[in-house]
């Protein structure tokens, strides 16, 4: 018979539409959707529950060697185990160039951490930190041809920092190519000023991160880089918006007909500033909350869930980057009392994203399903050139899938994930949806509570050119 699987009685929610059906899956892919289905070799009732797209976290961070002495706590296994836990199927972490490095050196070497180990599947967008005219000109338009068709560049931080200049560059070569640029916003300058004199006043524990990092220098970097992307007229999407002040400068753009695309994340919905303060018994837990930007406070938690109602942001990602905060190569690799500034930045989230934002953004009711699977899966396809292939349910679509149990009475535990962090940010926040089962491909990689994937299954995915990265046709309404 035809279906290698049948799910019955999925209660589907697409980008678009809400529908009931059978979905019969056949070789990894969609084969037909509708209404009494012939048998499949296995059968699964999803009895009603909403079957949806499996999400695509188009922002993590997977085994990248950092310049210091801290190490990642999640490679590709982990990594990817945590996120189908979590209902998400497809990863884009990072293939990031160090100074000094060839573009295809880099891909290579994420390449071998990846291969074997991936248990769902994966792109990769590229950091590009040293634009020569090597890269500029022949790898970069290389790579984007071979399916590397998005890369990251960042206006901040010492080692990966570009100068206007070669943002306007790599901008110009995105025009060409067809390729979707991530701008990480922060000026590096102002984070250096205030970072000197906050030390100098002694002012080292974690909260001051976020004294160093204060929305202007976010929003005047955003600023920055929409101008860069205005002048050499091509899309941008500006990555982990933590506020107001940025989002304002977003929508500015919008609003004149730029293409200028937002992603947030779960730290700036559900964290505020005052988490990096949980340093009183001198054991700097606040450290567990670094992140850049940092969270901001209550009254932008609101503006931020406000962007993802309306439409200001099309993407929501974790920004997964993985630090154990115990033992000596996490949180605390430069030493257990080491000032703000010599703290690894980032924090998990690959396995929690999709139940935060289901029950705090669907079941509150600030957004409908449907937004739901756009800014958690069917954007992110779109924006990295993935759709159709993955971020829907259609015919053809492979069958990454997940069914889910709303009316939890859960609150989140480290303890329950399934990353190697040693903690999560969100410990004991409530939720009340999480995937029940989640497939890849149609196969079942977690159901029931139970991790049932495996090391090495999950395919390298070249990428198409993504249609938002098309300059806009100019001429008719600026
Ligand atoms: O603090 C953060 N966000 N760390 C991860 C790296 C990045 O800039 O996204
Ligand atoms: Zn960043
Ligand atoms: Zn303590
Ligand atoms: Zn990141």
């Amino acid at each position: 018979n035809d279906f290698d699987l049948v799910i019955r009685n999925a209660h589907c929610a697409t980008a678009a539409d809400v529908f009931d059906a059978d979905i019969g899956i056949k070789d990894g892919k969609i084969a037909a959707l509708g209404q009494g289905l012939p048998a499949g070799r296995e059968e699964i009732d999803a009895a009603g529950r909403w079957v949806l797209p499996g999400g695509i976290d188009g922002h993590c961070h997977l085994d990248q060697p950092m310049g210091d002495n801290s190490v990642m706590a999640d490679d590709f296994l982990s990594g990817t185990r945590s996120a189908a836990c979590g209902g998400t199927t497809t990863v884009l972490p990072f293939a990031c160039q160090f100074k000094g490095q060839s573009l295809r050196d880099a891909v290579d070497d994420y390449h071998r951490r990846a291969d074997g180990k991936a248990a769902i599947d994966y792109a990769f967008h590229l950091i590009v930190s040293d634009p020569t005219p090597d890269v500029l000109e022949r790898e970069l338009p290389e790579l984007i041809r071979e399916g590397y068709t998005s890369f990251k560049i960042y206006m901040t931080y010492d080692d990966l920092k570009l100068a206007d200049r070669e943002i306007i560059d790599v901008l110009a070569v995105a025009r060409d190519e067809g390729a979707m640029v991530m701008v990480h916003a922060e000026n590096i300058d102002c984070i250096a000023w205030l970072t000197e004199r906050l030390l100098k006043a002694g002012k080292t524990a974690p909260r001051y991160h976020a004294e160093a990092r204060p929305m202007l220098v976010e929003r005047e970097a955003t600023h920055r880089a929409i101008s860069f992307a205005e002048l050499v007229d091509v899309p941008i999407l500006i990555v982990h918006v933590s506020g107001r002040e940025a989002i304002e400068q977003i929508q500015w753009a919008q609003n004149n007909g730029l293409r200028i695309y937002g992603e947030t994340c779960p730290q700036y919905l559900f964290l505020t500033a005052d988490d990096l303060g949980l340093d009183d018994d001198h054991h700097h837990h606040g450290a567990k909350c670094i992140c850049s930007p940092p969270p901001r406070d209550k009254g932008n938690q609101q503006v931020v869930w406000n962007g993802l109602e309306s439409g200001v942001f099309q993407v929501f990602s974790s920004d997964h980057a993985p630090f154990r905060f115990d033992g000596p190569s996490g949180k605390k690799a430069a030493g257990p009392n080491a000032s703000f500034d010599r703290i690894p930045n980032g924090i998990p989230g690959l396995e929690t994203r999709l139940p935060l934002l289901f029950t705090h953004g669907v079941l509150s009711g600030r957004l409908d399903i449907c937004q739901f699977v756009a800014l958690t899966s069917t954007n992110v396809a779109k924006m990295y050139g993935l759709y159709p292939q993955k971020g829907s349910i259609a015919v053809g679509a492979d069958a990454d899938l997940t069914i889910w149990d709303t009316g939890l009475d859960r609150v989140i535990r480290n303890a329950d994930l399934h990353h190697e962090v040693d903690y999560t940010p969100y410990e004991g926040i409530p939720v009340s949806a999480w995937p029940a089962v989640t497939f890849s491909r149609g196969s079942v990689v977690w159901r029931d509570g139970e991790y049932l994937g495996r090391a090495g299954r999950g395919e390298f995915l070249r990428c198409d050119l993504p249609q938002p990265a098309r300059p806009k046709v100019r001429g008719d309404s600026r």
